[in-house]
């Protein structure tokens, strides 16, 4: 390369590897590439020049330009990486840091015992090995009732019971198609049992809290409350494991070791045999785990082989157990609340007194 070119890269370059932000790296891009810059009026300069040596300068100018070129983009990807590390820097946000005083005392919002709740069944089945699913709230007349072995004749089915969805109208096409989905809200968590079971192959062990809904409002029932779903299906699964694990859930739920906890027989369309499970307490002065009364706080039972059979589970490789609670009926107990009405007034008083500091370690 001649001299004078050397020269010139040799300043470009030191000027390139100077520059630290994208503004300078486009000034002296313009200037050595640009219409009017400086490697464009050299290669200008050609038109003047003998052909022999227009011919050698070309080419070794055209060289100069293609290494420029690389330079330049090279040094602009340095540019816009410092550029981000720099922003991530002067951006970062410290999550250990304790929040601002504006969230404290007064101004601090609170988890609703409900969510509490849910968070501490979520903890203690967790460490038996559970893992949490959901379903939707609107649910088909299959998933809430015909797969969970309900009778058509069912008095959960009726309307007095259970929130209808009105029919969409059918186009014309559809008309001549399969009658349509019944939709509803759902009245139970038990359809993520068949949602689970239809997705996931056993062994499985899940909890799927949610809300249900029914038509009923008084004292201690709200036409909207929660639930939480169990099923266990496993090889070998018997009704000790069903009265082991529950034992173990409500006691550690009522932090009582020794609550006592009583199964009664049931029925439930999709369990076989079917309990009721009850809890020792006083009906006088409300304290659990002591007294002569019993108060119901689970339903449960040793899964229907009409369900699994339903899901294509085949009942003589796989067992297993379902439960379902009321997660009101249970915060109520706990916290000594006596209308389920005032969970969901939205008071802020009472809101303030039950709920927990979000910031607080569960469990
Ligand atoms: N779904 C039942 C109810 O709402 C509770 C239940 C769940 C019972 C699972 C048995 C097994 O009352």
């Amino acid at each position: 390369m001649n001299n004078d070119l050397e020269i010139f890269r040799d300043e470009v370059l030191l000027a390139l590897a100077e520059v630290t932000d994208i503004r300078a790296w486009d000034a002296i891009r313009v200037n050595t590439l640009g219409k009017s810059g400086k490697l464009t009026a050299l290669l200008r300069s050609l038109g003047g020049m003998s052909p022999e040596i227009r011919k050698e300068r070309g080419q070794a100018l055209n060289r100069l330009r293609d290494e420029l070129a690389h330079c330049f983009e090279e040094r602009k990807r340095v540019l816009e990486k410092a550029a981000i590390e720099a922003r991530l820097q002067a951006e970062r946000v410290d999550v250990s840091l304790p929040p601002p005083p504006c969230l404290g005392g007064e101004r601090q919002g609170f988890l609703h015992p409900i969510s509490r709740t849910i968070e501490e069944i979520r903890s203690i089945f967790g460490t038996m090995g559970f893992s949490v699913e959901e379903g939707p709230d609107i649910e088909t007349d299959w998933y809430n009732f015909s797969a969970l072995n309900t009778p058509d004749h069912h008095p959960a089915r009726t309307d007095h019971d259970t929130f209808y969805l009105s029919p969409r109208q059918p186009t014309e096409s559809e008309q001549q198609e399969i009658p349509q989905k019944i939709h509803l809200l759902r009245t139970q968590t038990s359809g993520v049992q068949i949602r689970t079971l239809l997705a996931k192959k056993p062994p499985l062990r899940i909890i799927a809290p949610g809300r249900v809904y029914r038509a009923d409002h008084d004292a201690t029932h709200s036409p909207m409350f929660h639930q939480c779903e169990g099923l266990v299906i496993e090889q070998g699964i018997t009704l000790s494991h069903l009265k082991g694990c529950l034992t173990d859930f409500l006691r550690a739920f009522f932090d009582r070791p020794r609550l006592p906890v009583r199964f009664r027989a049931s029925y439930f369309p999709f369990t076989e045999p079917s309990l009721e499970v009850d809890i020792g307490w006083s009906r006088q002065t409300g304290e659990i785990g002591n007294g002569a009364d019993w108060l119901e706080v689970l339903g449960a039972g040793m899964v229907h082989v009409r369900v699994l059979a339903n899901c294509g589970i085949d009942p003589r490789e796989w067992q297993g157990f379902a439960f379902g609670m009321g997660l009101e009926r249970l915060t109520m107990l706990k916290n000594g609340i006596s209308d389920v009405r005032s969970f969901f007034e939205n008071d802020i008083r009472w809101l303030r007194y039950y709920g927990t500091n979000p910031f607080e370690a569960v469990l």
